[in-house]
């Protein structure tokens, strides 16, 4: 898989996503990328239930592992493996990325 440069380390805010648009495969794709408690997470910028954004609808928190809360409806998505929690059931998975720092730049294996 191919390494994508996606952004700067020093672009990211703590807890506040950001989304980039990748070109894989002459594909355009959308990814959210969130910087918390030092490490740096992609995802998939809709949430799994009912596609709102997660960027504009979604709380990071790394309490208890990295996590998003979609505040639409109160979805719970782990951010390093997707799983997730709506209404106390399992939730369809958040599509996440593998993201890597080198050098101070943030790199997705797409
Ligand atoms: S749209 Fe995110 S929990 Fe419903």
């Amino acid at each position: 898989m191919p390494l994508v440069e996606a952004a700067r380390v020093e672009e990211l805010v703590e807890g506040r996503p950001v989304v980039r648009h990748v070109s894989v495969g002459g594909r355009l794709v959308s990814i959210m990328l969130v910087k918390l408690g030092g490490r740096v997470y992609a995802a998939e910028p809709l949430c799994p239930h009912a596609r709102w954004p997660l960027d504009v609808f979604g709380t990071f928190t790394d309490r208890g592992g990295a996590k998003v809360v979609c505040r639409m409806h109160w979805g719970v998505w782990e951010l390093d493996t997707g799983r997730g929690r709506f209404a106390s059931k399992e939730a369809p998975r958040l599509k996440i990325y593998e993201a890597e720092v080198r050098e101070g730049r943030v790199y997705l294996r797409l």
